[in-house]
């Protein structure tokens, strides 16, 4: 952990129904998850539907509690372990940790009018006068490029990408420090994806914000992300700098992602890929790197022994769960390596 790091997760594990006494009983949705977070970084967790994206969100922000794993947070009062912390401390934490959802629709109350929706916030946690409370809103509302007389509209009589500048304003109302945005524009058209992901990015460069941000488009990763975790499974499979990930992919599962996206604009065209193979069940004892089923590099020790995620050899800094990722080369986003069929 170094000075400027603002939440250290380690081994985080999340298994949901569990049976106290049944070794392996219910389903696995996070498995020994770690990872370190830096001060005003934006880092992506992107993978397939169900690979435990959401969860890992709502663990960070207390909504789960985790099964075990620690995750230590550098509060303005000094470092505190979110997932042992008690109901006074969380409330006292969750000043500074907010989350940002997918559906806006959803998340924002229908019957309230956006004013009341944005102040609410502030109203929980007892923070400023009326006035005070009045007064911040509408700036809020300004900042994120809505005009001032939406405080009285209610949000069906807004546009989807409008909602969600509702969504962005409510949730940093009370100034957090760390948000956590799932999937804040999966709802939205294109166009719309492009605009509020730039207000995203310029809302943190002002306010000095760090980001955890779910998705699983990673053409939308790649534009807003400074280092990106690709999960599976609930497993972390690699962690990498954006810039690393696209231009050097370490692990299979990294490679069949980029060659489900289709081509950066101005970049080559080409044929978009789809994984075959069965999707390993959650559940029950695992054994063995939980890719294996669908690996094209699968090998005996891939299906005994569950790979580390280590450094590789080729980028150090970037860290891969693979047995066999220092054998491999997987091209780049733009540069697709040959068909494998086998290892070398
Ligand atoms: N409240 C819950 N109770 C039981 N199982 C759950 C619960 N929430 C999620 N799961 C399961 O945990 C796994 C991870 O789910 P999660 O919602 O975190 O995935 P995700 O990566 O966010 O997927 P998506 O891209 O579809 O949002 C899935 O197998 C899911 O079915
Ligand atoms: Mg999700």
């Amino acid at each position: 952990m170094t000075d400027d790091t603002i939440l250290s997760v380690a081994d985080l594990s999340l298994r949901f129904g569990a049976k106290p006494k049944v070794k392996g009983s219910g389903l696995l949705a996070v498995n020994k998850v770690s990872f370190d977070l830096k001060q005003g970084e934006t880092l992506s967790i992107v993978g397939e539907s169900g690979s435990g994206k959401t969860t890992i969100g709502r663990c960070i922000a207390r909504l789960y509690a985790p099964s075990q794993g620690s995750m230590v947070f550098q509060a303005k009062d000094g470092p505190v372990d979110l997932a042992t912390l008690d109901k006074a401390g969380l409330r006292k934490v969750r000043r500074e940790i907010q989350m940002l959802f997918q559906d806006p629709n959803a998340s924002l109350n229908s019957r309230m009018r956006i004013g009341e929706i944005v102040a609410e916030p502030l109203e929980i946690h007892g923070i400023g006068t009326k006035a005070e409370r009045i007064e911040r809103v509408r700036s809020l509302l300004e900042r994120v490029g809505l005009s001032a007389d939406a405080v009285n509209r209610y949000p069906h009589q807004l546009s989807g990408g409008q909602r969600q500048r509702v969504g962005i304003a409510r949730a940093l109302t009370i100034s957090p420090r760390l948000l956590i945005c799932d999937e804040p524009v999966s709802a939205l058209d294109v166009s719309v994806q492009a605009q509020v992901l730039n207000l995203l990015g310029d809302l943190q460069k002002e306010m000095g914000l760090t980001y955890i941000f779910v998705s699983h488009d990673l053409g939308v990763v790649d534009y807003i992300s400074d280092r990106i975790m690709v999960l599976y499974l609930g497993t972390v499979m690699e962690l990498a700098t954006r810039d690393d990930l696209f231009a050097a992919p370490a692990h299979p599962y990294t490679r069949a992602l980029l060659d489900a996206m289709p081509a950066r604009v101005g970049g080559k065209h080409r044929k978009r890929k789809v994984l075959s193979g069965e999707i390993g069940g959650p559940s029950g004892l695992r054994k063995g790197c939980v890719f294996a089923g669908r690996c094209p590099f699968a090998t005996d020790i891939c299906r005994t022994h569950e790979p580390e995620l280590r450094p590789w050899r080729r980028r150090p800094e970037t860290r891969v769960a693979c047995h066999h990722a220092d054998d491999l080369d997987l091209g780049s986003y733009d540069q697709p390596p040959p068909e494998p069929e086998s290892l070398p």
